[in-house]
């Protein structure tokens, strides 16, 4: 393990973190789910990753993605790119229009990100990985920094390399999804390889992947000595896992109706659209035993106004 470094005290307040989701951890999804759960619980979400390719990220497009509103908890800002000077730039970018801490995206399994040498590409090379980190650290004195990697690209042999690398190259945090590359979203638990990574770096770090309940988190904060816990998918199925509210059918109606009038006000999102994005939810979703039974009819509703008169319907359940 790496001799303890200073590190930048982290912005969370409380122990577990909404994970970035592309096409879903956007300001309104967020700003609903922050507003769920207690800040002392709930202690940071982050934005969907932003793509640095040709030129550092736009300061408008930064803006959009953190958001207007603000909550007790922060929101860290991500960022994926293959070129550490442009990343770099983006990031002081962020801390620029307001971001309280930067996430560098190690993990991304998408062809794209790995055809342009970002995402999970960088998993097969630590030193570009500790390159990337450092370059970000040199432009960030003063603004916490987090690196976020899978167990491995195709195997996790260079699990503990890559763990070393973040922290060799300056982050304050590293976030462990324990799956590799090639096990994509597989329903994997294989918790031991964030255990593998607590014990390699002197840093703080986030353990997840397969939390799909509320006792989930204690379960692997147990397994594997992590100090915070990052949730995705469990949260697209129960937005108050963190908190483990049970939540009563007509809350979790009243979240899915909120959703689609949020993105209607504060994205003008068209009616279809909407709905597209709540049944993303939908797909997934475990709250209130709202769709217990008939998850598929849901989903196959093609109308956009009957899904929400659905969903309106269920709002008077206890
Ligand atoms: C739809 C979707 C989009 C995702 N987008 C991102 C992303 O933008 N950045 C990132 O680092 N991880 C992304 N992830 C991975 C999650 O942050 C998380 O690491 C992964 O889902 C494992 O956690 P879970 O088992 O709790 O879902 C995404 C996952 C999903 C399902």
């Amino acid at each position: 393990m790496p001799a303890p470094r200073e590190h930048l005290p982290l912005p969370f307040t409380g122990p577990y973190l909404l994970a970035p989701m592309q096409g879903i951890t956007e300001p309104v999804f967020r700003s609903l789910v922050l507003a769920r759960n207690p800040p002392g619980i709930l202690g940071g979400a982050f934005t969907e990753f932003v793509r640095v390719t040709n030129h550092p990220a736009a300061r408008r497009q930064l803006r959009r993605h953190l958001g207007e509103r603000r909550f007790t908890a922060p929101v860290g800002l991500q960022f994926m790119g293959s070129d550490p000077a442009l990343v770099a730039v983006s990031a002081s970018r962020a801390v620029e229009v307001g971001a309280p801490l930067i996430d560098l995206n190690f993990g991304c399994p998408a062809p794209g990100a790995l055809a342009s040498c970002s995402g999970a590409a960088l998993l097969k090379d630590p030193r570009a990985l500790e390159r990337m980190v450092a370059t970000c650290r040199a432009a960030l004195p003063t603004t916490p920094l987090s690196a976020k990697i899978r167990a491995g690209f195709s195997d996790d042999s260079l699990l503990e390399d890559l763990a070393r690398a973040a922290d060799a190259g300056g982050a304050d945090l590293l976030t462990v999804h324990c799956r590799t590359r090639a096990e994509g979203y597989r329903p994997t638990r294989a918790w031991d390889r964030i255990a593998r990574a607590v014990s390699s770096v002197s840093i703080p770090v986030c353990g997840n992947g397969g939390v799909r309940t509320h006792d989930d988190l204690d379960r692997l904060r147990a397994a594997t000595g992590c100090d915070f816990i990052m949730v995705g998918h469990g949260a697209l199925a129960d937005p108050w896992i963190f908190s483990g509210h049970r939540a009563s059918t007509a809350q979790a109606a009243r979240f899915l109706l909120d959703y689609a009038s949020a993105l209607a006000a504060e994205q003008a999102m068209g009616p279809t659209k909407a709905a597209a994005r709540v049944k993303q939810l939908l797909a997934h979703w475990t709250a209130g035993g709202l769709v217990d039974g008939e998850r598929q009819a849901w989903l196959r509703e093609r109308d956009p106004r009957a899904l929400l008169k659905h969903l309106e319907g269920r709002l008077a359940e206890a």
